[in-house]
């Protein structure tokens, strides 16, 4: 462990008394500048990384907004390309859920765009960009969003895990973020594993005191199996509160997806936080445990307030059926190769490289407020984490067996799973529908659906 990983990142979690969320009880409004901007970093021996970052910062400012209150984020680029930031996992409307041609025009080198609305749910989320994505992300734009509850429940600490790699060469330099063998499998992992940007973090931590610990996965392609050697409880997925907490054996984390986890932390000891590779675990970040200064008296596990997402009606709900597959040949375009399918259909570079004079037909389209099923099927030999925008859904079957239903914007589909999920379809507007494996969503599992 090299002394330089202690540092504490501004910002980027808070333990002890910066806990306080800084607008509680004041009459503050979350509200934020950003740019996208390059970034030079130091993340190999060999030599700098020129990468982009938000505010030119890799980890990102991890952003907080607060539930029910108006959340503004006041963007400029200074890319040298066109960008959109998405808001990964935000029920909102669509004119602000930054998708090129659809939601707005992409906003180009100089330009500015306001992003202004008020979250409902509370949650751990994410930002990204969702124009020349596999670039993008590659190259380090993406960050957390926090909201808040309306009234945040009371841990007494509180610590971000972003999970981001890079894949460079020795100087420094990216290494091709891509190749059609690898989309056509699981994807080009990275090979610098970094968690807010270090190798294996470590900090330092009151103890006698609950922890919650907030993992988000904002890797392109590498799917994790989070456990921890303290009892945890898994308390929210992708930001949306559980019903009832689940004790962690391990939780399988992939791109685009979160986690939240309650620890009730011993007087003294170390959490250690890793990714469980079958037989071997790989450390992701270790906390150390310190004596507490005061006497802190034990009390109950924090509860989390339900999102207000609309229950769907299973006995009303139409339902969808949606197979996922490889595409067997390639397409004659090398520049968008076809390689995954949605209903036997492929979109190609997606929304993100399309003639915006040239929309493709949805996926499906939903009335507004009706109910639906949607029944996956990933027949494919690959995981998906499959995304859906502007809803979220609950999944409430999988190779159909009933699981315990919950609520989520990002379901892992195993090879071959098969998996029912329903929503209602309260937001009107036209929604992106795909793998948050980048290189699959650029290679054709990709669609949108239509809310009218
Ligand atoms: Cu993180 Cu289209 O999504
Ligand atoms: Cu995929």
């Amino acid at each position: 462990m090299q002394r330089r990983d202690f540092i504490q990142q501004s910002g980027l979690f808070c333990l002890g008394a910066a806990l306080a969320p800084s607008g509680w009880g004041k009459n503050l409004s979350w509200d934020y500048t950003l740019t996208a901007q390059t970034a030079r970093l130091n993340l190999v021996p060999g030599g700098p990384t020129q990468a982009l970052g938000y505010n030119g910062q890799f980890p990102a400012p991890v952003l907080r907004a607060r539930q029910g209150k108006r959340f503004r984020v006041d963007f400029t680029n200074h890319l040298a390309e066109p960008t959109t930031i998405h808001w990964h996992g935000l029920r909102l409307p669509n004119a602000m859920d930054g998708v090129p041609h659809f939601t707005q025009p992409p906003i180009q080198p100089g330009e500015r765009f306001v992003y202004e609305f008020t979250p409902k749910d509370a949650g751990t989320f994410w930002y990204h960009p969702h124009t020349n994505s596999l670039e993008q992300l590659s190259r380090g734009l993406v960050g957390v969003l926090i909201v808040e509850e309306s009234k945040p429940a009371p841990f007494d600490e509180e610590l971000v895990l972003g999970l981001k790699d890079w894949l460079l060469n020795p100087d420094g330099s990216f290494a091709p973020f891509t190749s059609l063998r690898a989309a056509a499998r699981v994807g080009t992992l990275g090979n610098i594993t970094r968690v807010n940007g270090l190798q294996t973090p470590q900090y330092s931590v009151q103890g006698n005191r609950y922890l919650r610990l907030r993992i988000a996965n904002m890797d392109n392609t590498r799917i994790y199996d989070i456990g921890c050697n303290l009892p945890a409880q898994i308390i929210a997925l992708e930001g949306n509160p559980i019903k009832k907490p689940l004790p962690l054996s391990h939780h399988l984390l992939g791109p685009g997806m979160r986690v939240d986890l309650a620890i009730a932390l011993p007087a003294s000891g170390r959490l250690e936080v890793f990714d469980q590779k079958g037989k071997l675990s790989y450390p992701i970040a270790s906390l150390l445990i310190t004596p507490p200064t005061t006497n802190t008296k034990a009390k109950p596990q924090p509860k989390l307030k339900a999102n207000p997402i609309p229950q769907p009606n299973l006995k009303r709900a139409q339902t969808i059926p949606l197979v996922f597959e490889w595409a067997g040949e390639l397409s004659e375009s090398s520049t968008h190769p076809k390689l995954w399918l949605i209903n036997r259909e492929g979109w190609a570079g997606g929304c993100e490289d399309m003639d915006p004079n040239h929309k493709p037909a949805p996926l499906f389209t939903c009335q507004k407020n009706a109910h639906y099923i949607l029944d996956m099927h990933n027949a494919s030999p690959y995981p998906h984490p499959v995304h859906m925008h502007g809803h979220t859904f609950l999944v409430y079957e999988r190779d159909g067996v009933a699981v315990e239903p919950y609520f989520t914007d990002t379901i892992l589909l195993q090879k071959y799973e098969k998996a029912k999920v329903a929503f209602v379809a309260d937001n009107p507007g036209d929604w992106m529908f795909h793998c948050h494996i980048i290189e699959h969503m650029k290679t054709g599992f990709m669609g949108f659906f239509r809310v009218t």
